[in-house]
């Protein structure tokens, strides 16, 4: 079977190719330099970037994996959450592909899409706790199976990428940040001792995150001019990580699970995977460099995934939208089986 898979909810734009006995045929990302000078996404510009970007996405996309459209048996897209402006050029173009060419459309979550990336390289077992940490997200799932989520926390202010993101910023190192500051870490020592914010939080809030305060920290640290970059950086990424593990370990403990799956841009981080490469009796995973960030090879997966559950799609009404929660989108998409 070959699925198409259309990502477009923030500011890539990609359209993959899967194939359900061969892999993943094609995986093109065309991502938008343009908000270089704003430092951030500029969501208008996102949408105007990606209805420019489509069509000659698509066309390599189709071209590298060497088949027509008429050969693709399912369209997936993303759904939610994400700029919607953005979500809706993927979900339109996903909507009026599946009607011309009379095949059936599958929606998918982008955290879903971001959790079952993994799933490309190996087939992981039931249960684990997804961490999830991208430019727009930092949450923790219980993920029973597919489609079975529990939702046990997440940032109540920033993601931890846009921390990585607006840290860059006030050091004047570009647009993403993340990758930036990952480089300038490895020369750094960490000499700054950043605060760890909610780290021994109890109660209802302690699977939650909190990064702003962090993040106003590094920035007035930044602005003395004492340290260096890198030193900066290696603390501030020193803090983010012992968060980040701290919490999905209590989560471990807690649901009594031994599997971790890191998801989303964040997981690219160099010192995370070396982080978690020290910790005994959980096993982690997370997907190779190029399924990190926002692609549609991880997209077409979970669209695939979903169309072998059901055995057939869903009805073109189903709209994109900005927000949802992972653990509620199965339970959305249930008005819409065809
Ligand atoms: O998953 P993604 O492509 O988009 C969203 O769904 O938000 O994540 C993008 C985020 C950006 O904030 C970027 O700075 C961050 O992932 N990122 C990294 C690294 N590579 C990308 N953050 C830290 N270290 C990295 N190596
Ligand atoms: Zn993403």
């Amino acid at each position: 079977m070959i699925v198409l898979g259309i990502e477009s909810s923030c500011d890539d734009t990609s359209v993959a190719v899967y194939d359900s006995e061969r892999g993943i045929l094609s995986n093109v990302v065309s991502s938008q330099f343009i908000h270089l000078e704003f430092g951030g996404v500029y969501p208008e510009l996102a949408a105007r970037e990606h209805t420019k970007n489509f069509l000659p996405v698509l066309d390599k996309a189709l071209k590298d994996a060497k088949i027509s459209l008429n050969d693709v048996d399912v369209v997936t897209a993303t759904f939610m959450p994400g700029l919607i402006i953005s979500l809706v050029v993927g979900v339109s173009a996903a909507k009026s592909l599946s009607f011309s060419i009379n095949k059936p459309i599958v929606p998918v979550h982008h955290i879903e899409a971001h959790i079952f990336a993994n799933f490309l390289v190996k087939e992981i077992e039931y249960p684990f706790i997804a961490l999830v940490v991208s430019g727009g997200h930092t949450e923790l799932i219980l993920v029973k199976d597919f489609e079975d989520y529990l939702y046990i926390g997440g940032t109540l202010d920033d993601a931890v990428g846009e921390v990585f993101d607006k840290v860059a910023r006030a050091m004047d190192l570009g647009f993403p940040g993340g990758p930036v500051i990952d480089r300038l870490a490895q020369n750094g020592k960490e000499v700054i001792k950043f605060p760890r914010p909610m780290i021994n939080e109890k109660g209802e809030n302690r699977f939650n995150f909190s990064f702003s305060g962090l993040k106003t920290a590094v920035i007035k640290e930044i602005r003395k001019g004492i340290h260096t970059k890198e030193d900066i950086a290696a603390s501030f990424q020193g803090a983010i990580i012992e968060t980040l593990l701290k919490k999905t370990l209590d989560a471990c403990n807690e649901f009594n699970v031994k599997r971790v799956v890191i998801a989303g841009g964040v997981s690219a981080n160099s010192k995370l995977r070396e982080e978690v490469s020290k910790i005994k009796g959980i096993e982690f995973y997370y997907p190779p460099l190029n399924l990190c960030t926002d692609n549609g090879a991880m997209v077409a997966f979970t669209g695939f995934k979903r169309f072998s559950k059901y055995k057939k799609g869903f009805k073109l009404d189903f709209e994109a939208k900005a927000k949802c929660r992972i653990d509620r989108f199965p339970q959305l998409l249930r008005d819409f089986h065809t």
